[in-house]
């Protein structure tokens, strides 16, 4: 069969949308033609705080399957869909829920800070919950001198304990995406684009060198290394005289980057920096989720309910 006409597509998304009273939320990773049909179009603390602003009972997800199971926690009374149900993320499967009770066990009085790139069982484990565009704040209000387990993203969480000061533990988890950007990627990039503003995702493999510069006194970097969440960087981007970026995320922020600033010049850290879970979803597979309500998220109400707690706390805080 011969593949469906992009247009019809669009044009079949947008009227099943509207009959389904259904609200599209993409990540700053999809595909573009994703990012162009979204309603919210937002990094992952964005698109969770807007989930449980919206008024429509039906919300479909294209991103990555942690963030339909967010968006299900914290609005038990809407509908969740996730279009691919194989869409996951390489970084939420290095921690199951037992590794977060074995930490516990050792350390009772502990508290634990998960990253929102986690399953909703571990998420249940957690007190807080936080995104990179919050952890920072996250970490700063946790109460003084208890023992802290930030997971589980290893490059993150060195970031947080650097610029909070604070002693954590870290899980040693990484996204192979972002893991694979690393110094060398850095300093080629710093070496080709001089006078370019860098704008580095914390979970890079990259983020200590980049602390490094935005701190060292007299780099010509220095100013002009922002670690930012993908949310952060559009604002970021938008409010810089910086005529020149080069961007160390996944490159499907390149697209909205580029749209809402057509004066200025994105460059990818590595174009190699795609994450294929979040390119799972597609136009096709959009409009079967619309059509046949498919596939929906739930969290068990139990689970749902001890997450609730740490995903609320993330909402609030930053
Ligand atoms: P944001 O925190 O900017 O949403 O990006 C993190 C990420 O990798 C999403 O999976
Ligand atoms: Fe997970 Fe990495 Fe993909 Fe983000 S980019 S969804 S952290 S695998």
């Amino acid at each position: 069969m011969a593949p469906a006409d992009p247009h019809d597509l669009i044009a079949e998304i947008r009227a099943l949308k509207a009959e389904r009273h259904a609200a599209i939320l993409a990540h700053n990773y999809q595909r573009p033609e994703i990012q162009d049909l979204a309603d919210v179009l937002a990094d992952s603390l964005q698109m969770a705080r807007r989930a449980t602003e919206l008024d429509a009972p039906l919300l479909v997800i294209c991103g990555v399957h942690f963030m339909a199971e967010t968006a299900a926690i914290a609005n038990p009374g809407k509908r969740v869909l996730i279009p691919d149900p194989d869409a996951g993320c390489s970084l939420a499967a290095t921690i199951q829920a037992a590794d977060v009770r074995a930490w516990r066990t050792e350390h009772p009085d502990g508290l634990v800070v998960a990253y929102v790139n986690t399953s909703a069982d571990v998420k249940a484990e957690a007190d807080y919950c936080c995104t990179s565009g919050n952890a920072v704040a996250v970490v700063t209000a946790l109460p003084p001198g208890v023992p802290v387990l930030f997971l589980p993203d290893f490059f993150l969480g060195q970031y947080v304990k650097r610029v909070t000061g604070r002693d954590i533990d870290l899980w040693l988890g990484e996204c192979h995406v972002h893991a694979a950007l690393t110094r060398e990627t850095l300093e080629q990039r710093r070496t080709q684009f001089p006078d370019a503003e860098f704008l580095v995702h914390p979970e890079c493999g990259c983020v200590t060198s980049a602390m490094y510069y935005a701190e060292a006194e007299g780099d010509v970097a220095a100013g002009r290394m922002g670690i930012v969440s993908t949310e952060q960087m559009m604002r970021r981007a938008r409010s810089s005289n910086a005529r020149q970026f080069v961007v160390a995320t996944e490159t499907g922020v390149l697209h909205r980057l580029r749209r809402e600033n057509p004066g200025k010049e994105f460059i990818a850290a590595a174009e190699s920096a795609e994450c294929r879970y979040m390119k799972m979803i597609t136009l096709e597979n959009l409009r079967d989720s619309l059509r046949d309500l498919k596939y929906e998220v739930s969290v068990p109400p139990e689970t749902a309910a001890r997450a609730r707690r740490a995903v609320e706390r993330m909402l609030t805080i930053g």
